[in-house]
């Protein structure tokens, strides 16, 4: 039953900061996805007899993508497959399956919070056994691996049935069809105190959660409505959808506006949170105050003890270079180890495995801890939730007075999307060979103390990542961060990130774009971002 089918490489299946991804109909070129999955194979060994975890985010092309992974896993000798039903599985979802089956890996079909459809982004990603997304080493080796295919392994198994749990054989291989959600709600009762929400909610906390008709619907449903008792409503948009009701499927201030609008409004409940396609991104919003991810992680790492799972304090936190300084604070008052590392959650495994950070954030809405190995949508909301039963105060109430004892980062991130890919790497390059003239020049009254571009030691592996984003720093500590977007699938986003400390307690309610001011002018300054991309504003600010 297995077939070896002849197939040539595409040049152009370069992994990105998270995992291939591409137009739905790129991916739907002969052989394609085919390719990349056997690539995958490839590039790995000793899987023999074992187990691999398939799921996605439910979007365009999912359904496809899976029955072709589970038809090629059987040919290229794997023993089990473990499928979310419906092909659903969030991808901290994914990577609690992997690490508590102990299954070799995983392969995770999303884009993240790309939008969906069939003209809009679908990905594959692989998780190695720890669960978290696969490192460099084998990410290149998997592009090394589609340069130079000839052919891939399948096994005519017709359509396995999704949809169904169960176990069933399939061409010498055993498929299990799983419930998404329960080792994940489990998991997340592990860790935190389920009943002082549970009572929080029945005293009439009130709280929305909007799931952008992504993966996370069924999860919160099940966690916040079911098992929490939150008001049946509370949860909106929470059904799945193939091209995410038409929008896009990421929780920032743009996308999920009316969230904003509505935590701001006379009516707001006392918390709103959303997550993004693949169910590891968290927007959170209290009710009149949006907290910042950067924010939040430190706010997080400062209140966890509050929760079971964290009671015995933390071992450390980790927070990517671009992500601002506040979590710096929280750490050096723990006298715990503070770790910065390149944007992309795979650069946190090794200082989770090796139990060295315990919290680790992204200031792009990614935050999560040592209970998987991805960012956990859900994880963050639920966290916050317990800090927030447990000490009886408003979001809001948490924020000012964190703000009070360890001063206010103030922080921003400015893109310009789809810019020409030519325009935006002469911006980098020409940003790049003035950095050693910078130092002790002055742009708008404030003085350059240093600028580099940030490499990255492994302190776990000694593995060395350079070119992880231009940093300027000021005296005083303000800094602003240039880097190009790896997830784009369209021409160039620049990311600018700026960032200002702010100890004085009278002036930690300033509008953020205004008490920005001045670094944002700096920037344009230095890099020229109008001349270069052409654009005399950003296309997002966040
Ligand atoms: C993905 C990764 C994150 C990363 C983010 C930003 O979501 O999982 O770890 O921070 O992309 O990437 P970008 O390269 O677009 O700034
Ligand atoms: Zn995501």
């Amino acid at each position: 039953m297995i077939r070896t089918v002849l197939t040539k490489p595409y040049t152009d299946q370069k992994p990105g900061t998270s995992g291939l991804r591409k137009k739905v109909p790129v991916f739907q070129q002969e052989h394609y996805a085919e390719n990349f999955i056997q690539s995958i194979f490839d590039a790995l060994e000793g899987f023999e007899g074992k187990t691999l975890v398939i799921g996605g985010d439910g979007r365009f092309y999912n359904r496809e993508v899976i029955q072709k992974a589970i038809a090629m896993a059987a040919a290229n000798g794997f023993g089990k497959v473990m499928v979310g039903q419906g092909g659903i599985l969030s991808t901290p979802a994914a990577s609690n399956i992997i690490r508590k089956y102990k299954t070799f890996g995983g392969i995770i079909l999303s884009a993240s919070h790309n939008p969906g459809g069939p003209h809009e982004d679908f990905g594959i990603k692989y998780n190695a056994g720890n669960g978290g997304p696969a490192p460099e080493k084998i990410t290149d080796a998997i592009f090394e691996k589609t340069k130079t295919i000839s052919s891939f392994k399948i096994t005519d198994i017709g359509q396995i049935d999704i949809d169904t749990i169960g176990t069933v054989q399939a061409g010498g291989m055993t498929v299990e069809i799983i419930d998404p959600v329960k080792d994940y709600a489990e998991l997340m009762e592990s860790l935190f105190d389920f009943d002082a929400i549970r009572a929080n909610f029945k005293y009439g906390f009130r709280m929305r959660f909007d799931a952008m008709h992504a993966v996370t619907g069924p999860y919160a449903k099940e966690i916040l409505e079911r098992r929490l008792g939150a008001p049946n409503g509370t949860c909106r948009n929470f059904k799945p959808l193939p091209d995410f009701g038409g929008h896009h499927p990421d929780p920032n201030l743009v996308h999920a506006k009316h969230l904003y609008d509505e935590m701001m409004g006379p009516d707001a409940p006392d918390f709103g949170a959303a997550s993004d396609g693949d169910g590891d991104r968290n927007l959170i919003i209290g009710k009149g105050i949006f907290v910042t991810p950067s924010d939040s992680v430190a706010m997080l790492a400062a209140n966890a003890h509050l929760a079971p799972g964290y009671k015995e304090g933390l071992k450390g936190i980790a927070r990517s270079m671009p992500t601002s300084g506040a979590a710096d604070r929280v750490a050096e008052k723990l006298g715990i180890g503070i770790y910065e590392t390149p944007t992309g959650w795979k650069f946190f495994g090794n200082l989770l495995d090796a139990g060295m950070a315990t919290i680790c954030g992204e200031e792009s809405a990614g935050t999560g801890s040592n209970h998987v190995r991805e960012k956990d949508g859900l994880w963050a909301v639920l966290l916050w939730l317990n800090i927030l039963a447990v000490r009886g105060e408003s979001c809001k109430d948490i924020v000012t007075k964190h703000w009070e004892t360890y001063g206010r980062n103030y922080y921003s991130r400015h893109d310009y999307e789809e810019v020409e890919t030519d325009r935006a790497n002469k911006l980098v390059d020409e940003l790049r060979a003035k950095l050693g003239a910078l130092p002790g020049t002055s742009v708008r009254g404030m003085t350059i103390a240093s600028a580099d571009d940030f490499a990255y030691h492994d302190p776990v592996d000694g593995s060395v990542s350079k070119n992880q984003g231009i940093r300027i720093l000021f005296e005083g500590g303000s800094r602003v961060v240039f880097r190009l977007s790896g997830t784009g699938t369209s021409g160039a986003t620049l990311r600018v990130y700026i960032e200002r400390y702010e100890p004085d307690k009278a002036r930690h309610d300033l509008d953020t774009q205004e008490a920005l001011a001045d670094l944002i002018a700096a920037a344009d300054d230095i890099a020229g971002i109008k001349s270069h991309t052409g654009r005399n504003k950003p296309s997002v600010i966040t």
